[in-house]
């Protein structure tokens, strides 16, 4: 017997001992007792619902014995013996907190990425978490939305390769997910969550399909790398919510996409939220709308409990009510095949987790001591602190620092071991931590002074610090002290004034982004600001050199800040290592080497950006008029602002401050010119552009060669450069390594049509132009033309 028909004569066996009762049980996941949830969950007697078999899995909830003991009631006294899952955010931590997924995602290091996610599953599977709600592969425009933190930057084509590395870590190559070091993923949130409009969490998506099938590529990458499960979106697109959107779920998701896996829903997506949304009268329609879209389990509302088995005896004893193109019960009838079909499914996500082998994978408490935050494990977090910060700016030779004399630490974020953990750090102990200042103060040569002031709050307004804490209220982070904003800044000015370099560190609490943490300004919390003034001015006057890190669960915009410094860092939310990571780079032990996975706009009026924005028909640089007296002009000469063009913001330039993919480093590098295989091609062949780049600096370093395609005309408007290949190279004094692109027609698809059903993906013969550079706004072009035979 194969292991296929071995898997398919137990399900059969298995759903035949079955009731209806069980069947949907196995579509159910409350909360648990005891676990807090993100939406309106109810508190549930577990154990009660176990021995019922009513449930599929709970919440993971703090404590491995709980998990064990509450498996041992599933498989010894629940109907049919069916262990449980566990899910939880592990979202690239567990115990070892590395940096949030935004910065990590700068690394472009998919070889680290795929370290720290497999460092995740091993530890999660070792705490007997069973699946993860994550990779979320969410691309996001606006920066305002606080999400933005999980994701992976604003390209779909840098989001797809990571989240092939990801699902491959959590589920390993072979997939085999029936050992202690492997757990299931779930990309998430399937679809449109990050155009949530104007960064409000939750707030309806409207989008193009175009728009819709670029930012699918993640998921199609991950569904490809064989994800076990998908959570749909609470989001409307095109004002028809996720959760009951047969076309998305079925039609793109299971069809287009072949996606094999289980569907879930978000947490309370069914009940309340459908009825929320206004498509639903209340939880029984909303159970058949979800249902009746494709949805396998609910996670948290109940909804599919409580009614799915009146629906189907209802539905058998009254088809008439389930027809016709009016009402909520306009899709035909539940019937029990159907949800046979949807168990099964759950069932053979279990089978892949080994489950009914061994129920207990991963729960023991040896194994977990010896893989949970270990000295590897916190290495690995160092290593990715360091390279997935951006140095976006570094004059005169602020950086390295000097080894000698005397350094001032100044800020709210330099010794704040909550904060820098980022969002989602829901299992990180932050007493494992070493901040900035405690990083510093360690790799500071001997006769070095480091110094310290906090110079200011997080933020003085204390509802809006109330806030911030909402998740660590028992060891608030947000603190506003008893001493006045100005006197802490004559304290720091003091400090600063005994100083021969200062390094401000500034930025968000770690609650400014994640979930339901939508900023108004992306700037520098107000509370800082005023520091930041005055610090700068200190500097300036006495010429001193004024270094700022920038920790954030975002990009911000830093145009003020980034005029009166001489070196600027963005750092996201480092993680458990930020201070020994940063301290790495701070003192020239490891030259940065993060890009900007998302531009850096100017201010939160040049929201929503994405780099590979269409073009426009009145493009930046195209026809209008330069405006006479208006002598505002980029480095290469042209008016920022050109009247009648989409160079029309008055205030500023239209370009970011930092463009995505931007990055600096110790050293420099010299790009080549590229070099096509050809400049006309024909047919489904492939083209490469090698080009040479040369380490022209004193010490190694990493670049990140890309590669944008921009196709001059296509059937609808096209964008004015799109991510299709990047290598990240290591590169001695002097070396020289050539990078090769590698393009194919598959490379110049793209999707035509206005239905999410029928819209088709393929390209179109013509002239391209290849855009090739150390970031998306520098780059060498080339044109080609490509036919079809
Ligand atoms: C979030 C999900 C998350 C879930 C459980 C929801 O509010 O949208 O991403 O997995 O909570 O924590």
């Amino acid at each position: 017997m194969t292991a296929q028909t071995d898997k398919d004569a137990f399900l059969d066996t298995l759903l035949s001992r079955m009731s209806l009762m069980e069947k949907v049980g196995q579509l159910n996941y409350p909360s648990g007792s005891g676990v807090d949830t993100t939406g309106v969950g109810q508190k549930v007697d577990t154990p009660v619902m176990i021995r019922r078999g009513e449930l599929c899995g709970i919440s993971a909830g703090a404590r491995l014995a709980d998990r064990r003991e509450l498996q041992t009631i599933a498989v010894e006294e629940g109907p049919n013996g069916i262990p449980l899952i566990f899910g939880k955010d592990c979202i690239q931590r567990y115990k070892t907190g590395g940096p949030i997924p935004l910065a990590l995602s700068c690394s472009w290091d998919l070889d680290l990425i795929r370290r720290v996610n497999e460092m995740t599953a091993r530890e999660a599977r070792a705490d007997g978490i069973t699946i993860n709600w994550a990779p979320m592969l969410d691309v996001c425009h606006d920066a305002r939305w606080g999400r933005i933190a999980e994701g992976n930057g604003e390209f779909p084509y840098l989001g797809a390769k990571i989240a092939e590395v990801i699902v491959r870590a959590y589920q390993g190559e072979d997939g085999d997910m029936a050992r202690p070091d492997r757990f299931m993923a779930t990309l998430k949130h399937f679809m449109g969550y990050g155009l949530a409009r104007a960064g409000r969490d939750y707030a309806g998506v409207e989008a193009s399909v175009a728009t819709l099938a670029r930012i699918m590529e993640p998921f199609r990458a991950g569904i490809e790398a064989g994800a076990g499960a998908i959570m749909v979106a609470f989001n409307t697109i095109n004002d028809i919510p996720v959760t009951a959107h047969r076309t998305l779920l079925q039609d793109v998701l299971r069809k287009r996409l072949g996606f094999k896996g289980i569907i879930v829903t978000d947490f309370t997506a069914i009940d309340p939220e459908l009825v929320h949304h206004g498509v639903a009268a209340n939880s029984r329609e909303a159970a058949y709308l979800a249902f009746k879209a494709g949805v396998n389990v609910d996670l948290v509302s109940q909804a599919f409990l409580r009614h799915l088995p009146e629906l189907v005896e209802d539905g058998a004893a009254h088809p008439e009510a389930y027809a016709g193109p009016d009402g909520a019960y306009r899709y035909g009838p539940v019937t029990e095949a159907e949800i046979t079909a949807r168990a099964r499914e759950v069932l053979e996500a279990k089978w892949h987790l080994g489950l009914f082998q061994n129920p207990y994978i991963g729960m023991d408490d040896g194994h977990r001591a010896m893989v949970t935050y270990t000295a590897e494990n916190r290495a690995l977090v160092r290593e990715a602190a360091a390279k997935s910060l951006v140095l976006l700016k570094n004059e005169r030779n602020a950086l390295p620092l000097p080894a000698k004399g005397t350094l001032a630490v100044i800020g709210p974020l330099a010794d704040d071991r909550i904060d820098m953990q980022g969002t989602w750090a829901i299992d990180v102990d932050p007493e494992n931590s070493v901040t900035i200042l405690e990083g510093l103060r360690a790799a500071a040569p001997a006769g070095m002074t480091v110094l310290h002031a906090k110079g200011a709050n997080i933020v003085d307004d204390p509802s809006l610090a109330a806030r911030l804490n909402m998740h660590n209220r028992a060891m608030p982070s947000v603190v506003i002290g008893p001493e006045s904003p100005s006197a802490m800044i004559k304290a720091a000015l003091v400090t600063a004034a005994k100083a021969d370099t200062i390094l401000l560190c500034l930025g968000e609490a770690k609650e400014h982004a994640g979930e339901s943490s939508t900023r108004a300004e992306i700037t520098l919390p107000e509370a800082q600001r005023p520091l930041f003034d005055a610090i700068a001015a200190h500097a300036r006057a006495e010429a001193k050199p004024l270094v700022l890190i920038a920790m954030a669960g975002r990009p911000l915009a830093l145009t003020h800040e980034a005029a009166h410094v001489d070196a600027l860092i963005w750092t996201g939310h480092p993680g458990n290592e930020a201070g020994n990571g940063l301290a790495d780079v701070l003192f020239g032990k490891v030259s940065p080497s993060g890009r900007l996975s998302q531009a850096l706009p100017r201010s939160t009026g040049q929201l929503p950006y994405r780099t590979e924005d269409l073009v426009t028909g009145r493009p930046i640089w195209g026809a209008g008029i330069d405006v006479e007296g208006d002598e505002e002009c980029d480095a290469k000469g042209h008016h920022w602002f050109r009247k009648f063009t989409t160079a029309c913001i008055l205030e500023e330039p239209m370009v970011p401050l930092y463009p995505a993919g931007f990055g600096l480093g110790y050293t420099s590098f010299r790009y080549g010119t590229p070099i096509p295989s050809a400049i006309h091609l024909k047919g489904d062949t492939e083209l490469t552009v090698s080009v040479e780049i040369t380490n022209t600096g004193k010490c190694a370093g990493a670049e990140v060669a890309q590669a944008y395609l921009h196709d001059l005309v296509g059937h609808t408007a096209r964008p004015k450069r799109q991510l299709i290949g990047f290598e990240r190279v290591e590169l001695a004094p002097d070396e020289t390594r050539t990078v090769t692109f590698r393009i194919t027609t598959d490379t110049l698809r793209y999707p035509v049509g206005d239905s999410l059903t029928h819209y088709t993906e393929d390209w179109e013969p013509g002239e391209f132009e290849l855009l090739i550079g150390p970031d998306a706004e520098t780059v060498d072009r080339l044109r080609i033309r490509w036919d079809r035979a």
